[in-house]
């Protein structure tokens, strides 16, 4: 039985998420403990709950489903989620929670990678470094009009200031194609949470044949069904058994029933950069013979086309066929193969998904690419294949910046964002032990994208398997992905939220 999953409590960002056209995160810090806790309060009645979310999300489904452009939204989609010492200046005994939330990202600074200086102080943070800049309190904010957001900004820092003072204000969009800076489509792989709504229907929609077993383990082929509590607390948790609930994960305090931790990182692209990367690497490759199609190389680094197909189901080319339908887009194993999937009866055609060949050396997707290494799903790892699941996270990343044609020197990147119930065990793991490893998972060098060594003029090195067949160690030099600040944060339910800014309970 998948447990009831309180949609009127859980924030909406948490799962499933705005998926907004415009969007704006805020990262403040408490100037004042009292006032700002009560002037907190009153942002509450805004939040957008996982109800609201999931509606929105079905009108943006029936549209797509009728050619129809995204609806407007009435209303701004808000989340809220507060840092450690926030919780502490109001009373709160953060011991008991994630270690890493307990001390804060720029104590965690050097252990994500991140180049810090002698007294461990990130060196290319450019906000919530110390204790002036600290960041406190995030609001993170989606719309489909950027007129309206701007304005809901606005009057929520006339409601928030002088008690919260704003260490950053990063407006972000919805780039053609939901592609990231770099030019890949982002935000594709994401788990699927199980559970059922009030109405007892299943939060992620199933749409294998029932009698196939790979219905009881997938939402849409390929996308892993996940037990709730590694999202949100008080839910059974994920063990390597995939289909059995395993024990509720407890909430590190009774408010954050229904809560997540939220991890944020603002990551500058240097997109130059990565293209003088990989030319200078594309060269290196052509000097040993290789023949290198148009951009082989580069969805050789991703482990996708930049449209969003795998590798492995289309190793020569992106294909608009895979690109453009959910149930083939994530419908790819590393290790074992996967015979065509049957679909559930809908009336329509297709009544089954074609079979994906397995790649279990990375002669197609290369193991160094970003999504084998942050993901190395039914391939081989240091903790075996049985616990990848448990390491999966919900991303919730934004681009921020404008267009290279609109201004080619402004800051651009990612606003990178997930949610977990374990720091430590999910988003810190997969950075540090993975993609920042040269022999995790697999051993063929640091992930292209975002492995990071602490070292500000990285000189590395990667292999993978050349058009040629042959494995080849290239050079590929640079550092194209700055993180320059961060924080981490608990994302409560209404409940809790309510309990922790003393509504509802004004002895408290
Ligand atoms: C600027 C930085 C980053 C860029 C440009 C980037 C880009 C991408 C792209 C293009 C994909 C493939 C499409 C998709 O499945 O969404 C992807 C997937 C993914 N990324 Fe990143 N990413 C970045 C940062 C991160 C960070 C910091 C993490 C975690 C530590 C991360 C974890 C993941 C995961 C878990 C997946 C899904 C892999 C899968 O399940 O197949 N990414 N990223």
């Amino acid at each position: 039985m998948e447990p009831k999953i309180d949609t009127e409590d859980i924030q909406g960002h948490v799962f499933p998420g705005f998926g907004t056209t415009h969007s704006v995160v805020i990262a403040l810090q408490l100037q004042n403990s009292v006032e700002g806790r009560m002037v907190l309060a009153s942002l509450v009645p805004e939040i957008t709950t996982m109800s609201d979310s999931l509606g929105k999300k079905d009108a943006r489904r029936e549209a797509a489903i009728r050619g129809l452009p995204r609806p407007a939204q009435q209303t701004v989609s808000l989340a809220l989620a507060i840092g450690a010492t926030a919780l502490r200046s109001w009373g709160h005994d953060t011991r008991g929670f994630d270690l890493s939330f307990h001390e804060g990202m720029s104590k965690d600074a050097a252990s994500l990678g991140d180049p810090v200086g002698d007294d461990f102080v990130p060196l290319e943070w450019t906000f919530a470094k110390g204790e002036e800049d600290r960041a406190d309190l995030l609001l993170i904010a989606g719309h489909s009009d950027p007129a309206g957001l701007e304005q809901a900004v606005e009057r929520w820092l006339q409601m928030l200031e002088p008690h919260w003072k704003p260490v950053l204000i990063e407006f972000g969009r919805r780039r053609d194609g939901d592609k990231e800076f770099f030019g890949f489509q982002d935000g594709v792989s994401q788990p699927a949470m199980r559970g059922v709504t009030a109405e007892g229907e299943y939060l992620s929609r199933r749409t294998i044949a029932a009698d196939d077993p790979r219905a009881e383990l997938f939402a849409k082929p390929g996308q892993l069904l996940i037990w709730p509590g590694s999202f949100l607390f008080g839910y059974s948790s994920q063990t390597t058994l995939p289909t059995q609930a395993g024990a509720t994960v407890t909430p590190p305090a009774p408010w954050m029933k229904n809560g997540s931790y939220l991890v944020f990182r603002r990551l500058l692209q240097n997109v130059t950069a990565f293209r003088e990367a990989i030319a200078a690497t594309e060269e290196f490759l052509t000097a040993q013979g290789e023949q290198l199609p148009e951009g082989w190389l580069a969805a050789r680094l991703v482990g996708r086309w930049p449209d969003g197909t795998p590798l492995t189901a289309s190793p020569d080319k992106a294909d608009a066929d895979i690109s453009k339908n959910p149930l083939r887009i994530n419908n790819f194993r590393f290790f074992a193969s996967l015979s065509p999937t049957p679909l559930a009866e809908t009336g329509e055609p297709p009544q089954s998904i074609p079979e994906v060949p397995p790649d279990p050396l990375g002669l197609v997707c290369p193991r160094v690419s970003h999504i084998r290494q942050v993901n190395p799903r039914d391939g081989i790892s240091e903790i075996g294949q049985e616990n990848h699941p448990g390491k999966l996270m919900l991303r919730r990343g934004l681009a921020f910046g404008p267009e290279e044609e609109e201004d080619p020197d402004a800051e651009r990147g990612l606003m990178f964002l997930s949610y977990q119930t374990s720091i430590v065990n999910q988003f810190k793991f997969v950075q540090t032990n993975w993609a920042n490893a040269t022999q995790r998972p697999t051993g063929d060098g640091l992930d292209p994208i975002i492995g990071q060594d602490g070292k500000q003029d990285t000189k590395r090195s990667l292999r993978l398997f050349a058009p040629s067949g042959r494995q080849r160690q290239c050079p590929f030099n640079g550092r194209f992905v700055v993180a320059t600040g961060g924080g981490y944060f608990v994302s409560p339910g209404i409940a809790g939220l309510k309990y922790l800014l003393g509504i509802d309970n004004p002895g408290d």
